[in-house]
């Protein structure tokens, strides 16, 4: 797997990714930005077209580690676009679309066109069009919509720019330093490859997670002394079942596995976090992605907490977990059964968390390291959750009879 830091429809992103992925199906499978069609996957058809550093590219021969420290604009991220905006009402009027397949690929390249183009003559536009293919229109409504734009915004004394933009020529994702950021922050370490310390700056900043559950629990322990060992990356890690850490933390940045076992299927998830915390509020932030290279699964993820003084020796701890699985375990990942999985989870963290908080009062550094089980036996957590479910689901029966 490889980190890959860009940025999306001006989001950034940060994800684990296999070299072979191209840039079109990371777009569509992990970032649901669907709006990019395939149609050949061979670089003809042109279906698959999006901006790379604000240049038309195929995204189906692109590969997504490639466009590292690039900025990628799909069609979803031309909504509030002026000129893509205008192209739209202007193929709705003459007609240039019927099943619509092409149109995303059609809209970016001819967006490039309008910005660049001197004037609407048809034969340039044909030329400039021929790399997006339409199986149904015929091409004249197309041409006409296209022409039309160009010489509206000519007409309104809108100049077209030069190369539309342009400061290097060759291939998307080849020019220099595009791929600096991850590959340098990559380790010389053979398959699977840990996920290592990510630059800040490469960071996702605004991820939503698609699951989002939210727990508190307490401990009797002062304030400052749960923040001070929530300060140390490494021991949080060890009281979480399966979580270590693959190298070793700076003040940010951290990276680490887990290992998740679910019935036979054992994955392990490398991955990279960045930590924040704001020691005035006593909250803090984990925000971080990883992937399993043998279940082709992924996650990423979000935790804030926030500790809070219940009294001079009590403190209330309250997590909020976001996180977004994709790949063949997330199917686990839906079920209502996951908040009972987290309850357990947080159980023996927070057993763990006791057992370490005790062993620093006693004066002794060692942070229980037997306390958190080897492997988060998902399969266990499953069905020790499901049963909790049936007893008290029987429980509401029989008190009713
Ligand atoms: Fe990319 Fe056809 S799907 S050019
Ligand atoms: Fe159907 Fe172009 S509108 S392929």
């Amino acid at each position: 797997m490889t980190p890959v830091a860009l940025t999306v429809n001006g989001r950034a992103v940060l994800a684990n990714l296999e070299p072979r992925t191209s840039l079109a199906d990371y777009l569509r499978d992990r970032e649901n930005l669907t709006g990019t069609h395939l149609g050949c996957e061979h670089g003809v058809c042109g279906a698959c077209t999006l901006l790379i550093d604000g240049v038309p590219a195929r995204s189906c021969i692109t590969l997504a580690a490639a466009c590292a420290g690039a900025g990628v604009t799909t069609i979803e991220g031309l909504d509030e676009d002026e000129i893509a905006a205008e192209l739209r009402d202007a193929f709705k009027r003459e007609h240039a679309l019927q099943c619509g397949y092409c149109t995303p690929g059609m809209i970016v390249s001819a967006r490039d066109l309008v910005l660049r183009a001197p004037n609407d003559n048809e034969h340039e536009v044909r030329v400039a069009m021929s790399g997006n293919l339409c199986r149904c229109t015929g091409y004249v409504g197309i041409v006409k919509a296209i022409r039309s734009v160009i010489a509206a915004r000519r007409a309104r004394g809108i100049a077209p720019v030069p190369g539309a933009g342009r400061t290097a020529l060759g291939p998307a994702g080849a020019r220099p330093g595009a791929a600096a950021l991850p590959l340098a922050a990559m380790p010389p370490a053979p398959r699977p490859a840990p996920a290592v310390a990510t630059p800040a700056a490469a960071a996702p900043t605004d991820f939503t997670p698609q699951q989002v559950v939210q727990k508190s629990f307490s401990v009797p322990y002062p304030r400052n002394v749960v923040w001070a060992f929530f300060l140390d990356p490494a021991a949080v890690a060890a009281c979480l079942p399966g979580a270590s850490l693959t190298g070793a933390p700076d003040a940010r940045n951290v990276a680490g596995k887990l290992r998740i076992k679910v019935g036979p299927i054992v994955a392990d998830f490398h991955g990279a976090a960045v930590l924040d915390r704001d020691p005035a509020s006593f909250t803090g932030s984990i925000l971080g992605s990883g992937a399993d290279s043998r279940s082709r699964s992924s996650a990423r993820g979000k935790i804030g907490y926030r500790l809070a003084a219940e009294g001079p020796a009590t403190t209330r701890v309250d997590v909020t977990i976001g996180y977004t699985l994709t790949g063949p375990l997330a199917q686990f990942g839906r079920s209502r059964l996951v908040d009972d999985i987290v309850d357990r989870l947080i159980a023996a963290f927070v057993a763990n968390l006791k057992s370490a908080l005790a062993a620093a009062a006693d004066g002794s550094r060692h942070i229980a390291p037997t306390a958190a089980p080897v492997v988060l036996d998902a399969g266990n957590l499953i069905l020790g959750a499901f049963a909790a479910q049936l007893k008290a689901f029987l429980r509401r029966v029989f008190t009713r009879i």
